[in-house]
């Protein structure tokens, strides 16, 4: 018989315990709330009040004047960057949810981006990736269908058969432009084909409206009507990859400035009025080669100065702020025309941290209380962890481990010293 692991037999002692979860509630707690690889999962609020008037003062103003604006957050490694970027994203969205219950106005689009990739261009794809094929769709075929529906009166003289031996009453014709029909271009476009509609015809009046209100190019408003008249076939899996930069074709290639146009036309069309853009880890460019940089750089203040009603928010860290994008002026004041920076976490920040953290597997949320955390264990991980967010709440993670696991009546400097030890660090 083999010898019985000790490590296996201590994991199935641990692992139970956490199943059962139960340890946490000597504390209060139905779980241990920190994030364990200190990576974003919270949408916890900014701690520091600026912070969030920047913020308000950004949206407003872009959002009001449909105007460009570039938010820039600056911060080390594990300073808070994404978490903020995906707060900032949460909070445009909810204002858009919001504001449609409450009749108010504000309509956005937000796009994230996790890298500013090799070239503006790919970040251009990677928004309407993001976007999504169901949702492009069903915008463009809003704009086909309102410009069709303007002339519906005339839509059977021009598109019916001129000869059929099955003669269609004109309410067949009518019912295209009555829901559900009208909202889904599948139906529509099955109903026109049984219709015996010269589909010929309708291609060449859809491309006409889509060089009008989306985009003048000719191999762009081709994608976009193969991903709506040929849905079911590859053509349109095909100009989909193309348009959402999964494959590179050469006739798009350069057209950033008329493609990004196109999407934000087609989203002012259906009714956002601005697209917020969000770009994480935006320090990766100081990686690209001088010749590749110098290019994105350029391409990039292009790209702001000729499309409005959209905004830029990046994350970065201050020294490629500093050292590579200060480089180009231009684009330095138009990437920071609000900038963050967030500093190290001092001792008051770290007691909000631990307390939002707690009251989010509290039963019962307790305002500002850190407890079973004492103030010397929270001085303690400021202290060793440097005011670094990322340290800070995998220590305070592991600290809550520890005291659970050797029942400790509350966090002590001394179980702090033991999370550390436990990281290594
Ligand atoms: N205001 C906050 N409230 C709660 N948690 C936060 C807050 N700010 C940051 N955090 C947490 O701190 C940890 C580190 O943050 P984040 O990953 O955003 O840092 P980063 O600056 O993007 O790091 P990197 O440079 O490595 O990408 C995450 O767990 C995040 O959720
Ligand atoms: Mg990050």
């Amino acid at each position: 018989m083999s010898k019985r692991n000790d490590l296996i037999e201590e994991l199935f002692v641990g692992l139970k315990k956490k199943e059962s979860s139960k340890s946490y509630l000597k504390f209060g707690l139905q779980s241990n709330p920190f994030p364990i690889a200190g990576l974003p999962s919270s949408d916890l609020p900014p701690l520091d009040p600026k912070i969030k008037e920047k913020i308000v003062h950004f949206i407003t103003s872009t959002y009001r004047n449909s105007a460009y604006g570039g938010l820039t957050i600056v911060g080390d490694y594990g300073s808070g960057k994404t978490h903020l970027l995906k707060y900032i994203k949460l909070t445009i969205d909810k204002l858009t949810s919001e504001a449609k219950a409450r009749k108010e106005d504000f309509s956005a689009i937000t796009c994230f981006v996790d890298r500013p990739e090799d070239s503006p261009q790919r970040v251009v794809h990677k928004i309407i990736d993001d976007i999504g094929l169901d949702k492009i769709r069903k915008y463009v075929w809003m704009i086909i269908i309102d410009k069709l529906a303007a002339n519906k009166e005339n839509f059977q003289k021009q598109f019916g058969p001129r000869s059929s031996l099955v003669v269609r009453s004109s309410e067949q014709w009518a019912r295209l432009f009555n829901e559900p029909t009208r909202a889904n271009y599948l139906d529509f476009l099955e109903q026109f084909r049984e219709l015996n509609g010269d589909f010929g015809k309708l291609q060449e009046a859809i491309r006409e409206i889509i060089t009008k209100n989306i985009v003048d190019d000719g191999a762009l408003a081709d994608r976009y009507i193969s991903i709506i008249l040929f849905s079911e076939e590859k053509e349109s899996d095909f100009s989909w990859d193309v348009l959402a930069g999964h494959v590179s074709k050469r006739d798009i290639q350069h057209k950033e400035i008329v493609f990004l146009n196109s999407i934000v036309d087609i989203l002012r069309k259906v009714g956002f009025n601005h697209l917020y853009v969000f770009v994480d880890e935006f320090e990766d460019i100081g990686k690209l080669s001088s010749a590749k940089k110098m290019n994105y750089l350029l391409t990039l203040i292009t790209l702001i100065n000729k499309s409005s009603h959209w905004s830029v928010i990046v994350s970065l860290t201050n020294d490629v702020l500093e050292e590579e994008i200060k480089q180009e002026p231009p684009l330095y004041d138009r990437l920071t025309t609000t900038k963050i920076w967030l500093k190290r976490l001092k001792y008051s920040d770290g007691c909000t941290l631990i307390a939002s953290y707690l009251n989010l597997a509290r039963e019962k949320p307790a305002e500002n209380s850190v407890c079973p955390f004492n103030e010397e264990s929270i001085r303690r991980m400021i202290a060793l962890s440097k005011g670094n967010c990322r340290s800070f709440l995998v220590l305070a993670y592991n600290a809550l481990e520890i005291a659970t696991r050797q029942d400790a009546a509350e966090v002590t400097p001394n179980v702090v010293e033991s999370a550390k030890d436990l990281r290594g660090i």
